[in-house]
């Protein structure tokens, strides 16, 4: 497939994506928002529309502005989320109809792309791969959009597979270096590269996401009265959210139910637990006598091969991951149990690193040595250094173009609307 067959694929692909989330509800639904932490769905549509405006139809294609009258409406640094809903958006009849004139024009750039072209900007196509991935990045924040929606269901999907393996307990990182990031992913974001080496004491680090019936038992245990097992700020917040259990858990006599787009049922207790702040998951850590693991770890566990000692593009190998591998793409609208994907795994045994859940991990967002912000400082510079904590390896919401062992992804320490879950990890071993 040549490069220009693949970014036409990637982009339809993806724009099916973002069509089956917003033509699942109502022009009511489209507009209305579902939650202070959320646009509309309809803000995302023509966000989406936007960026792709701006980037491929403008910038690359040099082409006459669409609607340079609207970039104002649906620049995210301009208007808070909590503030979208009194905008002059599109409604969703224009919304459609200008991301469809937007991506005609862009289909029209990628037949007239050249082959060989100089701007580092085209190079492997990355400008279409930069807006392949935005638009998924919003598809998954449209899907936590849906999962915040009250009222009946409207999105169906197969349930995920079934373990075939049993996995448990931890795995040893040996001590040593490994190459962090990437230089040759052609697809990968600024704050993805470049690859540096990192020297990673030895470590232990759970072969599984912590599981519904693991959290379970870290709140009956009393988890979240005993300040011990909090940070001051992670307390602070759970007094005054009055946190008492993951996002969408409620009590039914003495068993825990979650709410997954609109239908309530048994938590399903083999399966990650997801929809947890980084605070409660630093808690459980604390509570289970580990940490959570740092960025360098969790990447070292997941791309580390100690045969060659070399990095993987995924913890199975350098393949593009396959339904095989990885409960990726919104092919189900749950985590999988632990022990589905033993075809996943890393050549040091550590399962479910990609897919899933996001996994909150105990590091901010910096930089890596060498980097350099690319193609515009507001992806990735502008974060650095800020009240985040970053979350690697995807979610089951999360798409496969979106989704590498190297990627990055960050978010405020509270926030738990995302698929966000995790695993633990400690410096001295089983206990
Ligand atoms: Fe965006």
């Amino acid at each position: 497939m040549s490069l220009r067959e693949r970014v036409a694929a990637e982009l339809e692909r993806t724009r099916r994506r973002s069509e089956i989330l917003t033509d699942a509800v109502d022009d009511a639904d489209l507009v209305r928002q579902h939650s202070p932490l959320m646009s509309p769905l309809v803000w995302d549509l023509a966000h989406i529309g936007n960026q792709e405006e701006l980037w491929l139809v403008r910038d690359v294609g040099g082409r006459e502005p669409v609607r340079q009258d609207i970039d104002h409406l649906y620049d995210a640094f301009k208007h808070a989320r909590r503030d979208r809903p009194q905008l002059p958006l599109l409604g969703p009849a224009e919304a459609r109809a200008y991301v469809s004139t937007v991506r005609d024009k862009v289909l029209d750039v990628v037949d007239r792309l050249p082959s060989d072209p100089a701007r580092p900007l085209l190079r492997d196509g990355f400008a279409f791969g930069m807006i392949v991935q935005h638009e998924q990045q919003h598809d998954e924040t449209m899907l936590a959009t849906h999962q915040l929606r009250a009222g009946s269901p409207v999105l169906a999907a197969d349930p995920p597979p079934s373990a075939v393996v049993a996995v448990g307990g931890e795995v040893h990182v040996p001590a040593g270096p490994f190459d962090m990031g990437t230089s040759t992913e052609p697809w990968a974001l600024d704050n993805e590269r470049p690859a540096h080496r990192v020297d990673v004491p030895a470590f232990w680090i759970d072969a599984a996401p912590v599981t519904n019936a693991q959290y379970a038992a870290f709140i009956d245990a009393g988890g979240y009265d005993q300040p011990r097992f909090w940070s001051a700020a992670g307390w602070e917040h759970r007094v005054a959210a009055g946190l008492e259990a993951p996002l969408h858990w409620t009590r039914d006599g003495g068993d825990w139910h979650a709410t997954t787009f609109g239908r309530t049922a048994p938590i399903v207790p083999d399966a990650p637990v997801v929809h947890v702040c980084f605070h409660e998951a630093a808690a459980y850590a604390a509570w289970a006598g580990r940490r959570l693991p740092t960025e360098a770890e969790w990447e070292k566990a997941a791309r580390f091969d100690p045969a060659t000692g070399r990095s993987r593009r995924y913890p199975w190998g350098d393949d593009d991951p396959t339904p095989r591998h990885a409960n990726l793409g919104q092919r189900h609208l749950r985590p999988a149990s632990v022990g589905a994907y033993p075809d996943g795994a890393s050549p040091l045994g550590v399962h479910q690193l990609i897919g899933d859940v996001w996994e909150w991990v105990d590091s901010g967002f910096l930089p890596y040595p060498g980097f350099s912000a690319f193609p515009y400082r507001e992806y990735s510079e502008v974060f650095f250094g800020g009240d985040y904590k970053m979350l690697r390896g995807g979610s089951f919401g999360t798409d496969r173009a979106a989704c590498r062992g190297t990627f990055r992804n960050w978010d405020h320490p509270i926030r738990r609307q995302i698929f966000s879950g995790f695993r633990t990890a400690s410096s001295s071993g089983p206990a």
